[in-house]
């Protein structure tokens, strides 16, 4: 059963039911100020940063779903008893005659009819500004002449949302509010230490308005009746602490026919410390930088080019990589929504989503640089900038903050560090970079340690400090040590912990010199790889050495070690015993080091790489996707942590685990079989599962983190959409290895490995500034191997694309065969 409908021409999903099996959400926002937004306006708003700088409340876990959001009500004044309905279906939830939700990039538009009035809203954020823009359309198709009200109303956040929703002996009375010349300021601590604040207005004259949100829902009232909304007028209420909202009022007459657009704007502003108020040595906001802002963007005309440019902005992103295949869902995945989800994962991590509260965690340092893969292409400066400030987080030891606040950059010490295999993926996000831009000056700039003034160092030497990380840390098989868990946050084998509530990411009870990581170990294999090709470019023959000899070394150990005799051993415990082998009986294979193994190159000499991605089919892969390891751990082992607290079959424990599907795509791809990689892509990939909405749940045009496995009751049902690794790892599966486009330090390797059915494919790739358009034929029905490569016209050795530092546009053309 399906919601709705991928309209792939606008660019737009479009919902036809608001009552959706969860909120659908989408982004708004794309530089500093954003918005989560549902299908049914639900959502928040906050500047840089969920936790620090939120703007809207939003409740979680709720009954009914989805409480808070942006919401606006309709009244019809005509009516002989009140009569009100939300045009978004939420918060009053009125059966309307017609309802559609088009999320888009970086918008979304709601539009519904209920008895003859036609209301469309669409909610942006402009490029440049810190604000958002609510563009109200309401066409009166009735007969006759309608008196219509309009209520718009926001519930403010006090800026921390943490304390925001715990500290309700202070929140409840330091809250103020300010209302001038039809703009509602909310200003709480403005006459302290915050220089900023927030306002709603909009386009009309209002008939009223309210900031006390007691007086507007009335006494022991929910935001489905409100009480000024049931009585058609609100009473200007001023709040004094308690909850501030921002609600008004205006009132509009139809004629039959007629349409009228009303602009709604919530923003943020800053002030300069020396100029908050006005005038001078008042509490009264200076309003001189935010006024000639807002009289701005409550210009129609203004709106228009607001939505024009944004659609600009993403067709921009969008275009730097095109493809067009046999297959829709590949298609409509990388050219739009993998590549919108990228951007959701590039600026919030796994913050803030309807899964992610936004205030737990900040930017992951595993998480962002993970996300850099996927993302580097698209906005290299960006990228940029973000390599640089992980690497302040890094620690002198090699190691890295777990996470950083996005609003400070300074890294979160509740968290710690300690994960081992976080400071390795910084050398792939740097690599991937430098691949992609040829920008190579990135590894001589400096950047700190732990953020500490004076103790800056390269990028290259950061980089040399994350491989002598692991190196500096092996155990007693020559693998490297886990630490408090390696990319599987819940594989706590140094945790042993017996006391409720206790955090198993932060709880070690054991001295961590035993208990290895199969998969930090190829994930070691990787990244010295690169190391070896970076220093080696750099003349660096000394540390290209290093890196060439230290994964030799991992590769044996690996051998010795984490061979299980079908498939790689996952990890060693603190008894030295396997995890993810025969003699477990429980989670006795494991997909990570099936997947990271294969992609760093074991095995792949004699069978052992083969028999690892037979073992992964024959007993990991389900038609909702792969597996993370069977069989699910029944009960808690204190020796394994947090991935036995799940029943089988969720998270950790045995799920889908979207993010980690990709590893073993391309993994199939390397060992030459396209229609392994394809098919593994097409059972999580959502638009294929758009068909089975009711038992996947989750919105059909992004991943989700995971999908319950086999031995959940759930099986099959999706959770934790948006904020997941899968977004780059899927892009990079199909777009590089799959379609087998991928940049290397020289240039653009064509190498694609497809089900042999496929007739070819085309790509259009915006490369080092060059577009290229890249036909692939495949005639004989091959799944790998170029016969011929033809560069405007001329053949071509081998399958890599060298620019030669010309700036041109090139046709390339790709006969696939043996
Ligand atoms: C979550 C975390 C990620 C971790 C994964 C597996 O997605 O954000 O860092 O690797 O779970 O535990
Ligand atoms: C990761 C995992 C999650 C775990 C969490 C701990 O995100 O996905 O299952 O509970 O880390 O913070």
């Amino acid at each position: 059963m399906k919601y709705g409908y991928f309209d792939d021409k606008q660019r737009e999903y479009v919902i036809t039911r608001p009552d959706t099996p969860l909120p659908w959400i989408n982004y708004l926002g794309c530089e500093e100020y954003f918005g989560i937004i549902s299908n049914t306006a639900g959502g928040y708003s906050f500047y840089k940063d969920a936790r620090l700088r939120r703007l809207t409340r939003y409740r979680y876990n709720n009954a009914p779903l989805d409480s808070g959001g942006r919401y606006i009500y309709l009244r019809d004044d005509d009516a002989l008893s009140p009569q009100f309905w939300s045009p978004t279906w939420q918060p009053t939830r009125t059966e309307l005659d017609g309802y559609e939700c088009r999320h888009g990039m970086g918008y979304t538009v709601i539009e519904s009819t209920y008895h003859g009035i036609n209301a469309s809203a669409r909610y942006l954020v402009p490029l440049g500004v810190n604000l958002e823009i609510w563009e109200l359309s309401l066409t009166n198709r009735r007969p006759t002449e309608v008196n219509l009200s309009i209520f718009a109303s926001v519930e403010f956040c006090l800026w921390d949302a943490t304390d925001d929703a715990t500290n309700f002996q202070r929140n409840y009375s330091v809250g103020e509010v300010e209302v001038a010349d039809g703009v509602i300021y909310h200003k709480t601590e403005y006459r302290e230490r915050r220089d900023h604040f927030a306002f709603f207005t909009c386009s009309e004259k209002w008939a009223g308005f309210d900031t006390d949100r007691e007086a507007f829902l009335g006494r022991y009232r929910g935001w489905d009746s409100p009480m000024g909304v049931e009585r058609g007028a609100l009473s200007n209420s001023i709040a004094h602490g308690w909850q501030l909202i921002g609600a008004m009022h205006i009132k509009v007459a139809l004629q039959p026919a007629e349409r009228r657009t009303i602009i709604f704007l919530l923003g943020y502003q800053e002030n300069l410390p020396e100029e908050k108020f006005d005038p001078p040595g008042t509490q009264t906001i200076d309003k001189r930088t935010v006024l000639p802002i807002i009289r701005r963007f409550l210009q129609p005309a203004v709106v228009s080019t607001s939505f024009i440019d944004l659609q600009e902005h993403w067709r921009g992103l969008l275009g730097k990589l095109q493809v067009h295949t046999p297959d829709i869902h590949t298609d409509r995945m990388v050219n739009i929504w993998n590549v919108c989800q990228l951007m959701a994962t590039f600026h919030f991590s796994r913050s803030a989503s309807y899964f992610e509260t936004g205030t737990g965690r900040g930017m992951g340092f595993r998480d962002s640089n993970q996300d850099l893969l996927g993302f580097v292409h698209l906005m290299p400066d960006q990228a940029r900038r973000r390599i640089l400030d992980l690497a302040a987080t890094q620690l002198p030891t090699g190691g890295a903050y777990h996470q950083y606040q996005p609003l400070t950059k300074s890294g979160n010490n509740e968290v710690g560090s300690g994960f081992n295999d976080d400071p390795l993926w910084l050398i792939l996000s740097v690599a991937a970079y430098v691949k992609e831009t040829g920008d190579w000056s990135i590894l001589n700039e400096a950047a700190p340690y732990d953020n500490l003034p004076g103790s800056e160092e390269s990028l290259y030497g950061h980089l040399q400090r994350s491989g002598r990380y692991t190196l500096d840390r092996l155990g007693p098989h020559g693998l490297p040590l886990i630490g408090r868990a390696d990319w599987n946050d819940c594989l706590n084998l140094n945790c042993f912990s017996g006391s409720p509530g206790q955090s198993f990411q932060t709880t070690t009870n054991k001295d961590g010199k035993v208990a290895e990581s199969v998969f930090i170990a190829g994930l070691f294999i990787l990244a010295a790889r690169e190391m070896v090709q970076i220093a080696a470019r750099r003349e660096d023959d000394q540390v290209a050495l290093v890196y060439q000899r230290a994964l030799a070394q991992m590769e044996s150990a690996i051998e010795d070690a984490g061979w299980d005799g079908a498939w790689f051993r996952r990890a060693y415990d603190d008894f030295g015993q396997p995890v993810g082998s025969k003699e477990c009986t429980e989670g006795q294979i494991f997909i990570e080091p099936q997947g990271m193994c294969v992609m760093a190159g074991c095995g792949i000499g004699d069978t052992r790489a083969r028999q690892a991605l037979d073992s992964v089919r024959e007993k990991l892969a389900t038609p909702h996707g792969i597996l993370l390891h069977q069989p699910g751990y029944s009960r808690y082992y204190l020796h394994l942590g947090e991935i036995s607290s799940y029943p089988p079959g969720y998270k950790e424990n045995g799920s889908v685990f979207c993010h980690t599907n990709p590893w073993i795509m391309i993994a199939e791809a390397i060992l030459g079989n396209g229609s392994a990689a394809h098919d593994y892509y097409s059972r999580i990939n959502p638009s294929k599962r758009e068909e089975i909405s009711e038992v996947h749940r989750c919105e059909p045009y992004v991943y989700a983190q995971m999908i319950a496995g086999r031995e959940a009751a759930t099986y099959g049902e999706a959770k934790n959409s948006w904020l997941t690794g899968t977004a780059a790892w899927n892009y990079l599966a199909v777009t590089q290895w799959i379609l087998g486009i991928r940049s290397e330090y020289d240039g653009l390797r064509i190498d694609p490995c497809i089900p042999p059915d496929w007739d070819g494919f085309d790509v259009e790739r915006i490369f080092r500034g060059c577009r290229i358009s890249i036909t692939v034929y495949n005639p004989q029905h091959v799944s790998r191997g170029v016969k011929k490569m033809e560069v405007d016209g001329l053949p071509v050795d081998g399958n890599l694309l060298v620019l030669e530092g010309s700036p041109f546009n090139h046709q390339v053309h790709i006969w696939m065969g043996n």
